[in-house]
């Protein structure tokens, strides 16, 4: 499903329609969160994000009990990034809910006031905040000395930057005064300005370096540099706006705690206001809005505060985000331009991408030259032609968008923009699969721009991570040849003289750059997965492919088994939780390409594969097997039972099969219950499955 929103109104949605959404929507948001948070790379404006991300809450209030355990309503960003340690959060970071326009604003004060249960005559007073788009961080103090940097990551766990936020300098190291509390955690958001961004883009791109996006790519690329001296030498900045643990309380509104950062030395965004009515709220929203293009840094939106902290404690949370605060969204920023042409992008998995080559324009203080057209729908839909005058739209973090074409200037008459059938890189027929939005290029293992992204992938941070070996040199030794498929890439030694002759490479390079790939010959099973570049199977995918097969063996002859669908191999996957029947036809599809199959024997024997590692959970009773839970279980709850299984080591399947092993029977059981009677499965009450788990 492309991330066009579902056209059926939420009222009229049908309930076996409505869980078949909330699935599709888990595993786009998951993979829009993924790109965003770990990859610094959207795929998906603001807007749009926030418009999956309503839907989906929208049909999760109307459904309640199709809420899935992995909803994106109950995660917040992504999970931590290797080569950085982890850091648990004393007080989770948490994230905000969304207001539109001034109805949610209205209506976010008024669901205060009940909350509260206030008289006529009692003001709210809202702290009203510029929301900064950068990444959000968490700077902890003892006894008045900076010690420890995190990032946010999923909420609760992120990644120690300690050193790295040392570098940005609007961040005092020793903050002075009898009132320092012994903790203090001060949390704010990293940002890269809008000159700094361009100076230092225009660097990059000197040094034929990687080119950001935008300025809050720039911040989190900068911020998180294993190499500190890297961070050190961007430009960035930090503004400080709110509280973690804090071991004695200093102030009674976030007014007053405001003031004391200010005091201590931190930055404090400038705009900042303490409003008492709505009506004043509003303007400073529609005054900020009006001049933010004007602003050295990226802003999305106003933050409003409830300022009295007694009350922002009572208040409270709602699952991601508290409820005495909401982010006031700003539209995206626009602008008018000319296309002056229309490319066409083959990405690794042979998805034809059509870019518009824009007349340069700045948007929002950001120069943009060209913008995704997504698909070729977004193209028909809104008759974009080569030579319209078309507006522009940048919101905040993503990748610039063609939004309209301003047909009013339109000169003459250009002919309707046709998109290709063929592949543009290799000349393989591009076709478009029922239901779906993308046309992809059927080349596969002939198109070498697959074969390019593919290596590129194979070799990026969350596959096979090899140092040294980066888009550029992949792209530079496949032009010359020296590798076709992954295989080739652990057989570099053999090409050790050709390397050693190339322009920039000596010896010593070429000898680090073997011993790096020697350092990668063993591997986890999900990193070998995520690394082929099967369509749909991303790290979570291949996660629970390896927990399922534990060895790359086992994968294999599964997976070449399940190739005929009546198999029982067949029914294995696709009764797997998380992967339903349109992700098993790519991963089959994968399989039953030959070529396929023998660059994975050959590159099984180059690597050694660590068998997935259930933990330490193995001594648990439900270790290795798989459960089925079915009926409502009173104590311990659907969802709460399934993470509890996952973590003492079990499998969780959806459906009953011959190779379940237990079958959880809440009350009202029925069809799932019937079923394992028939097969002769184990069935366990909930008290027995308590039992079982407390005993573990
Ligand atoms: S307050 C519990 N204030 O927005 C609420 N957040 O979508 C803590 N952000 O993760 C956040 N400017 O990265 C707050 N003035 C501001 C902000 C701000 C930017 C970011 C922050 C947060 C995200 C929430």
């Amino acid at each position: 499903m492309s991330g066009e929103l579902r056209k059926t109104p939420v009222e009229e949605l049908l309930k076996p329609n409505a869980a078949v959404e909330l699935e599709a929507l888990a595993a786009e948001i998951a993979r829009h969160d993924e790109a965003y948070h770990r990859n610094d790379a959207p795929l998906i404006s603001d807007a749009d994000y926030d418009r999956l991300r309503g839907r989906n809450d929208a049909i999760e209030a109307r459904f309640p009990d199709l809420v899935r355990d992995d909803s994106p309503s109950k995660r917040v960003g992504a999970s931590v990034a290797s080569g950085f340690t982890k850091v648990t959060h004393s007080k989770p970071m948490l994230s905000l809910g969304n207001a539109f326009n001034e109805d949610d604003i209205h209506e976010f004060h008024g669901r205060i006031r009940r909350f509260l249960n206030l008289g006529d005559d009692e003001t709210v007073e809202i702290v009203g905040e510029p929301k900064i788009d950068g990444v959000s961080v968490s700077a902890r103090f003892e006894r008045g000395r900076f010690v420890l940097g995190a990032t946010r990551g999923d909420g609760t766990t992120g990644e120690n930057i300690t050193a790295n936020l040392k570098t940005v300098a609007d961040l005092p190291l020793e903050i002075t005064g009898d009132d320092v509390p012994e903790v203090l955690e001060v949390r704010g958001e990293v940002y890269m300005g809008k000159a700094d961004f361009t100076a230092l883009n225009a660097r990059q791109e000197e040094a034929a370096d990687k080119i950001f996006a935008n300025p809050r790519n720039a911040a989190a690329g900068s911020l998180r540099q294993l190499d500190v001296a890297i961070t050190g030498a961007r430009s960035l900045s930090m503004f400080a706006y709110a509280a973690g643990e804090i071991s004695a309380p200093f102030a009674d509104s976030h007014w007053a705690f405001l003031d004391k950062l200010r005091a201590w030395g931190f930055a404090v965004n400038p705009l900042i206001r303490l409003c008492t009515t709505i009506e004043e709220l509003l303007a400073l929203y529609a005054e900020v809005e009006e001049n933010r293009a004007g602003f050295d840094y990226d802003i999305d939106g106003m933050v409003c505060k409830v300022n009295r902290l007694d009350w922002q404690q009572r208040l409270g949370f709602v699952s991601r985000a508290p409820r005495w605060a909401v982010a006031h969204k700003f539209p995206a920023e626009k602008a008018e331009t000319v296309v002056n042409d229309i490319d066409i992008q083959v990405g690794r998995t042979g998805t034809l991408t059509p870019v518009a080559r824009l007349q340069p324009v700045t948007v929002g203080g950001v120069v943009v030259s060209n913008a995704t057209l997504h698909n070729e729908d977004y193209i028909l839909d809104r008759d974009i032609r080569v030579g319209d005058t078309v507006v522009v739209q940048r919101a905040g973090d993503v990748i610039p968008q063609v939004v309209a074409v301003v047909t009013g200037k339109r000169e003459g008459n250009p002919p309707a923009y046709a998109f290709p059938d063929t592949c543009p890189e290799c000349g393989s027929s591009a076709v478009r699969e029922v239901g779906e939005a993308a046309r992809r290029c059927t080349g596969s293992l002939v198109c070498s721009a697959q074969a390019v992204e593919r290596l590129k992938h194979f070799v990026s941070r969350n596959a096979f991570d090899i140092e040294g070996l980066g888009s550029k040199q992949i792209e530079a030794f496949w032009q010359d040849g020296l590798i076709a498929t992954p295989v080739d890439i652990f057989r570099l030694a053999n090409k050790w003289d050709e390397i050693v002759a190339r322009d920039g490479w000596q010896e010593k390079s070429a000898d680090t750059l073997l011993q790096a790939l020697d350092e990668r010959r063993s591997i986890e099973l999900p990193r070998l997965i995520y690394a082929l570049s099967i369509p749909q199977v991303g790290q979570a995918t291949a996660r629970l492919l390896a927990k399922q097969y534990s060895s790359l063996d086992g994968w294999m002859a599964a997976m070449i088994a399940a190739l005929d669908e009546g198999s029982e191999a067949y029914q294995e996957l696709v009764n797997i939780d998380g992967i339903g029947p349109s992700v098993a036809r790519d991963i089959l599809e994968f399989f039953a390409n030959a070529n396929n199959r023998e660059v994975l024997e050959h590159l099984e024997g180059e690597l050694t594969v660590a068998a997935f590692d259930l933990t330490e959970t193995s001594s648990s009773p439900v270790a290795g097997k798989t459960i089925v839970f079915t009926g409502s279980l009173e104590t311990m709850g659907r969802s709460e039972s399934k993470t509890k299984a996952e973590s003492l080591g079990a499998k969780v399947a959806g459906s009953v099969s011959k190779n379940t092993d237990f079958v959880v029977a809440g009350s009202g059981a029925g069809s799932k219950r019937k079923k394992a009677e028939e097969l002769g499965v184990t069935i366990l009450s909930e008290d027995e499955w308590l039992a079982m788990v407390r005993s573990a």
